[in-house]
This record gives C-alpha cells, sequence and structure tokens, in this order.
C-alpha cells in the first residue's frame, strides 16, 4: 500500500537559474532575423495555470484526447509493455491523465513512479493527484528530461525493464530534426525491450488548429503574454504587455502550430538582469513556441531512425492523436 509516507521528492538543484533564464533571453532577442524564446519558460506558475485552463477549452481538443486514449485503452496498452516495468514520466504535469495507465500497471504489479518535471508547482500537484494510488510509490525529480531519466536509469532493479511516457504531445515543442535527436538521447538512456509510449497531436484541417492556439476568450493569448509578463517579474524588464499581441500560424513546410507575440508598434525594451535593451519596428515578432503535428504513418519511420520499432498505435477519432508504443531494439 502506498501511505503518504512513501511521498518522497527529491528535490535537487533546480534545473534552471535565474542566470540560464538571462542568457537564453538575451540569446533569444538578440538572434539576427527571427527573434525567439525557449518555449520551456512558458511554464511557470502562471503558465502551467493557464495551460490547465487551456486544456479544457472547447477549441483545444488535444488534452481530452490524450485522456481519453489512456483511459479507455489503458489495459491494452499495459499489456503490450514488455514488463515487469518502473514508470518514468517526462514532463508530468497535473498527472491526471497518468492514472489510468498506472492504476492498470498496478494491477499486474508493485509499479515505481518517477514523474520528471521542470516545474516544482507541477511535481507537487502531481504527487497530489497520484498519490493515493495503491500499490505504487512515487519519486518525483525536478530535473531536465533526459538528466531526470540518466538518474531513474541508474536506478532500475535487475530484471526490471523502463517504461517512459512522454504524453501531451510534448514532442510537438521541438522542430523535426530536433525531435530525432531527442528520441535518440531517450532510446540511449535505454536498454533493450525499455519502452517509450508517445503522445503525439496529428495534422487536422489548418482552421481548426489555429482555433486551438487562438481562442475566443483569449486564454492562449495570456499564456503567451506570460513569457514577457515573466521576464518582466524576473528580470526587471519593462515589456508593457497591451503593445504586443498574440498570434497563432500555420507554418506548412514544418507541418506545424507557431504561436508568436507580435509587437503593435516600433518600441524598445530594456531587461536589466539580462543586460540589455532590444528594439522592435512595428509587426516585429517573437516565436514563442512551434507545436508541430505528425501523421500517423510517420511514426513507424521515427520510431527507427531513433533505434525503438512502433509496437503499436491507439488513435483518437473525434481529435485525431495518436499513442505510439515505441520499444527499444
Ligand atoms: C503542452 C506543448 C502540448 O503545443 O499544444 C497549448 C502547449 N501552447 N496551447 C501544445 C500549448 C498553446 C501544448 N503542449
Amino acid at each position: 500500500m502506498n501511505h503518504k509516507g512513501h511521498f518522497m521528492l527529491t528535490h535537487a538543484i533546480t534545473a534552471d537559474s535565474g542566470l540560464e533564464f538571462a542568457a537564453e533571453v538575451r540569446a533569444g532577442l538578440t538572434k539576427a532575423g527571427q527573434k525567439e524564446l525557449p518555449s520551456k519558460y512558458l511554464y511557470d506558475d502562471v503558465g502551467s495555470a493557464l495551460f490547465e485552463v487551456i486544456s479544457v477549452l472547447p477549441q483545444y481538443g488535444l488534452t481530452r484526447a490524450d485522456e481519453r486514449l489512456l483511459r479507455r485503452h489503458a489495459s491494452e496498452i499495459v499489456e503490450q509493455v514488455p514488463g515487469p516495468v518502473a514508470v518514468a514520466e517526462l514532463g508530468s504535469g497535473s498527472g491526471k491523465k497518468t492514472r489510468w495507465l498506472l492504476k492498470a500497471l498496478c494491477r499486474r504489479q508493485h509499479v515505481s513512479y518517477f514523474p520528471i518535471e521542470i516545474s516544482p508547482t507541477a511535481l507537487a500537484m502531481c504527487e497530489r493527484e497520484l498519490g493515493d494510488i495503491d500499490f505504487m510509490s512515487i519519486v518525483g525529480f525536478e530535473r531536465e528530461y533526459l538528466d531526470g531519466l540518466v538518474e531513474v536509469a541508474a536506478r532500475r532493479r535487475e530484471g526490471q525493464n523502463l517504461l517512459v511516457l512522454f504524453l501531451g504531445s510534448t514532442i510537438g515543442n521541438f522542430d523535426r530534426p530536433a525531435a530525432a535527436k531527442f528520441l535518440r538521447e531517450v532510446r540511449q538512456i535505454l536498454q533493450p525491450k525499455d519502452s517509450l509510449l508517445l503522445g503525439t497531436d496529428l495534422e487536422k484541417p489548418i482552421p481548426q488548429l489555429l482555433a486551438a492556439y487562438d481562442d475566443p476568450l483569449g486564454v492562449t493569448a495570456a499564456f503567451d503574454l506570460n513569457l514577457l509578463a515573466r521576464i518582466n517579474r524576473e528580470l526587471d524588464a519593462d515589456f508593457v504587455l497591451e503593445q504586443f499581441e498574440h498570434l497563432a500560424r500555420f507554418n506548412p513546410e514544418a507541418r506545424s502550430v507557431e504561436m508568436h507575440l507580435r509587437s503593435r508598434r516600433r518600441q524598445s525594451v530594456s531587461i536589466p538582469r539580462a543586460e540589455m535593451t532590444v528594439a522592435f519596428s512595428e509587426g516585429e515578432t517573437i516565436w514563442t513556441e512551434s507545436s508541430h503535428k505528425y501523421c500517423p504513418e510517420e511514426m513507424s519511420r521515427i520510431a527507427s531512425d531513433a533505434g525503438f520499432f512502433c509496437k503499436a498505435q491507439w488513435i483518437d477519432q473525434e481529435w485525431p492523436f495518436a499513442e505510439n508504443l515505441f520499444v527499444a531494439e
């Protein structure tokens, strides 16, 4: 039985010090050509809370599709995973959708669950959400994905396989070459028979995609603009949020939805803790996030390019989305 006593949080050095944030803001905003900011910084406490709201918006079907698949097919998925396993989850978020899988696994074996999260708030939420599951222990890692995975892999017991969860189409934030590289890096930490359950959002009509990333309530706009508010809070900058607007566009070459913040006029902004001022022309944008979309047929190739094979795939019909089960070869 799992009691609160087993609840253990490995609080380590946080992945991103303020210094790293300042350096990355500086690098992204001084880049020649398209200015950009790394999307991982969207997820501070405010951003993570706004994303929770996005995930229940009628226009944003992604999270519900992911949850539906995991709920409906939990036992089938678990049957296909070579066991016994310990579970590592990359970016657990609130942990809500993982419950179904973990419960199905716990019917078969005692489970050690290792959520890996850069957001301490999300990690705490996930531990609260899932702490009541019987026959399961949770040890959270406040780490970047690969660093956390290396640590989890080092804790595996003899004869135990790892099941890595990378749900919610977080992989979509990487461009295709970076996603391929990331999957190879994951594979290198794993051993044959370890598996990776990868959630990928699928291509759908462009108007539907754009509505999902530019909702009429303006929640996604607030989520995006919070990045500037965060730079104001943490780096003492003087972004005037009203002078920027959120914009979603489809990039057909990359097959991704891009989020940008567009400067409504010519302006300059000072960011003391990044030791810089930055000038914007009217209409110039900061590229803040990409969300790549996949087709079901490309997943086998993506798996084999990274040293896995795609053993099974579950697709939601209502909001095209796929759970792909990759097994390490
Ligand atoms: C959490 C990365 C899957 O790309 O759809 C939602 C983030 N950004 N709305 C996505 C997001 C704007 C989301 N992921």
